[in-house]
């Protein structure tokens, strides 16, 4: 089928085009042309470019027409993140696309409640990013149920791969936080260490829309999980990282109030929007209907990814130090 990316170049796209491409799809790649993806592979030279500037052209009323225009059975939005893009969307591609799948966020839940959640829950979301996207997500799948629009939602968690900083065990994207466990320092989380984080890798998110789109009859009209089989607590994230470097972490706790000072501003914002949420999400539904299997626990996610930070400098651990 001939398919356009929305935002095909980042996170997600680095792995969701080779495998669309190797699934013998014709890919269009819809982006502004700054960014080339994180790794190389010769499905690149496979694909067509539609450089568009997604905020101009919907300044201009023109995004939805151009779009349309590239005669695409399939469209997968990796970049809407105002409910206003979607709406502009769907009624440029209303019957003329097979199936729109949408990149939504495990954020649309807000805070938890029953863990691990099913994506049936009542949303409790909360601040400006997932509030917006769990009212996209209401209004995609009130389109699906109401009018057959032929929409999927895939939801990650904080997504993973070799090429950018993961997140970390206190809850932030500092690349220090890893040194601090691979040498053995000591490190200050905050409350007790029990809020959770649930990552994913960006090859098993684009597992997740590559699956959708084979069981289109299971996928249309619903949103799904896309993270790794289980969420890690602070602490037991900590733990698994010092291990890596044969060590049992030097953990200290502080109450939010103590521990916030802590730390820069930046961190301090990050940990805290990523502890509020704690999130911890359930991958059954993905796996009963999109045979949806990531190939990557938490761990292994990260993991790639910290090697991939100590090779290029990022994080040191006691042999790169003395080198
Ligand atoms: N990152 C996470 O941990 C995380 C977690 C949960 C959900 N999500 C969701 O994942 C989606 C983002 O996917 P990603 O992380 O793969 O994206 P990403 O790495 O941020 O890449 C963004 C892509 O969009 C293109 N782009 C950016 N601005 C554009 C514009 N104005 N017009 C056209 N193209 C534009 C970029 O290329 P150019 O710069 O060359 O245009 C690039 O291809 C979002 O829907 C987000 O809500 C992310």
């Amino acid at each position: 089928m001939r398919v356009a990316v929305i935002g095909g170049t980042g996170h997600i796209g680095t792995y969701l085009i080779p495998r669309l491409v190797g699934a013998g799809h014709e890919l269009v790649v819809v982006s502004r042309s700054r960014r080339r993806p994180y790794q190389p592979h010769p499905a690149w030279n496979q694909v067509e470019w539609a450089v568009i500037d997604r905020e101009e052209a919907e300044a201009e009323g023109t995004f939805g027409d151009r779009i349309r225009a590239l005669r695409t059975e399939v469209v997968i939005d990796l970049i809407c993140f105002r409910l206003e893009s979607a709406r502009h969307l769907v009624e440029s591609l209303r019957g003329q696309v097979r199936h729109f799948l949408h990149c939504g966020t495990i954020w649309v839940h807000g805070y938890s409640t029953v863990v691990p959640a099913t994506e049936d829950l009542p949303r409790r979301s909360f601040g400006k990013y997932g509030i917006r996207k769990a009212a996209i997500e209401d209004y995609l799948l009130g389109e699906a149920r109401i009018h057959r629009f032929p929409v999927t939602i895939l939801h990650p968690g904080h997504i993973v791969g070799p090429g950018w900083v993961p997140l970390n065990p206190q809850g932030n994207f500092n690349p220090e936080v890893y040194t601090r466990l691979a040498c053995g320092e000591e490190l200050v989380l905050p409350n007790l260490g029990l809020e959770t984080v649930h990552h994913v890798h960006a090859d098993d998110v684009a597992q997740s829309f590559q699956q959708a789109m084979t069981h289109w009859g299971a996928a249309v009209g619903e949103a799904f999980h896309a993270v790794s089989p289980a969420a890690m607590s602070l602490r037991g994230f900590a733990e698994i990282v010092a291990g890596w470097f044969g060590r049992t972490p030097r953990l200290r706790f502080l109450p939010w109030e103590q521990w916030k000072e802590t730390v820069s501003h930046t961190d301090r914002e990050d940990t805290w929007d990523h502890i509020a949420h704690s999130p911890n999400a359930c991958i059954a539904k993905a796996q009963r209907r999109l045979e949806y299997q990531p190939r990557y626990t938490s761990a292994q996610a990260v993991f790639e990814s910290v090697q991939w930070l100590i090779q290029n400098g990022q994080v040191r651990t006691d042999s790169t130090s003395a080198s």
